[in-house]
């Protein structure tokens, strides 16, 4: 019997477990799966909304760390995830994507000498200001077997001299969720809530330190917003971050007049949403590859991306975040007609068959 311990802590992590854990389940007479979730997303639409969409079942262990700077909620993870470990002796932890908790639960199970498989290795912005790229980079560093989404990930691991047989490319398994999940989030009436109709808005979310967290950046954000606002309306479902940013910098009543915004959607609601806009903007990493699955035009306000594959495959651009440019780029992409949807190899729904089987055929 394999014993695994797989852990998520942020919102952007549920998505990509679900289809994992379902495959551990299945396989329930050689895998004996633990769901482990650090608590560092704890909103009820951060974090339940996930569990419930996505049908993930309930975390055997909540370890409720909570908010706090980097160091603090990678240390809060630290000392309780090794009591976990210690209690519950493990032949692999997974870790999912490249949050705080990801790095966290693998420094531990590095010094604890537990076999770690990191789901979405390899991906590089090149951009060490971010914090997900150090949260890479140390994950990776110590991972025993790396997943990979796309080819150029294992060129960025191979690179960095990791050994060949450690990279397993298995594909985006983020995809495998929305795969799963298309049919039933077109049940959702989240359009006819907000009263808006299919391509006649765009659909936003921001939430990166970068662009929220300096007045004069998020500031000139809203400029760029207030005019293409004006062309098409914009709903923005708001992180818990940017909210109390905005607050901070007494930004939300001139935001609230040029934008719709809105509390953080569920997994469906959201797909639902974005699938039926007729342009995305964001700073999510999550949401430039399904955007590029289905189509949708998306810019990315970041002057990088650890996803390159959205930009040369997909329907995704950079325009980074000076006002005029973001303006720019999107009256451009209003004015052109929405392209077909060009799918990334190993993007096909079956990754998180392949990942299982990659831990399996590790352990042998
Ligand atoms: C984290 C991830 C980021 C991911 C994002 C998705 C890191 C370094 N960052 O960023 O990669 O894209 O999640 O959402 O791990 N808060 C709440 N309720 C919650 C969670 C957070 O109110 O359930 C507020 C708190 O004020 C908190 C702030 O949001 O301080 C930021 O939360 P945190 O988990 O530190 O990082 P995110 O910005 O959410």
């Amino acid at each position: 019997m394999l014993r695994i311990i797989n852990v998520v802590g942020a919102r952007p992590n549920f998505m990509k477990i679900a289809p994992v854990i379902d495959e551990m389940r299945r396989r329930s007479d050689r895998i004996e799966p633990l769901l482990v979730h650090t608590g560092q997303h704890y909103d009820e639409s951060m974090s339940d909304s996930f569990f419930e969409d996505l049908d993930i079942p309930r975390p055997d262990i909540n370890l409720e760390i909570g908010s706090g700077s980097h160091s603090e909620q990678t240390a809060r993870v630290m000392i309780a995830f090794e009591q976990v470990l210690l209690q519950h002796p493990a032949d692999w932890v997974v870790v999912v994507g490249d949050v705080n908790s990801t790095m966290a639960a693998a420094i531990v199970a590095a010094k604890l000498n537990v076999r770690i498989a990191h789901v979405e290795a390899g991906l590089r912005s090149g951009d060490r200001t971010m914090p997900e790229e150090i949260n890479r980079v140390v994950t990776d560093a110590l991972a025993d077997l790396l997943l990979t989404p796309s080819r150029d990930a294992n060129e960025n691991l191979l690179r960095e001299g990791v050994a060949s047989e450690k990279i397993s490319f298995v594909g985006n398994v983020m995809i495998d969720t929305l795969y799963r999940n298309l049919e039933k989030a077109r049940r959702s009436r989240v359009l006819e809530r907000l009263n808006l109709p299919p391509q006649q808005f765009c659909a936003m979310t921001l939430h990166r330190p970068s662009n929220v967290d300096h007045p004069k950046t998020l500031a000139g954000i809203i400029n760029a917003l207030e005019a293409i606002g004006e062309r098409l309306p914009i709903v923005f479902p708001v992180h818990p971050r940017t909210r109390e940013r905005l607050e901070q910098f007494n930004l939300t009543e001139r935001i609230q007049k040029s934008l719709l915004m809105i509390e953080p959607l569920g997994y469906l609601d959201f797909l639902q949403l974005y699938s039926n806009s007729r342009l995305v903007l964001t700073d999510s990493g999550g949401i430039q590859e399904e955007t590029t699955v289905l189509g949708i035009p998306c810019l990315t306000l970041r002057p990088n991306t650890e996803r390159p594959i959205t930009v040369l495959e997909g329907t995704n651009r950079l325009v980074g975040n000076t006002p005029e440019v973001i303006a720019r780029e999107a009256f451009a992409a209003l004015d052109r007609p929405a392209g077909a949807a060009r799918v990334p190899e190993l993007w096909d729904g079956h990754a998180a068959a392949r990942i299982v089987d990659a831990i399996e055929e590790a352990s042998r």
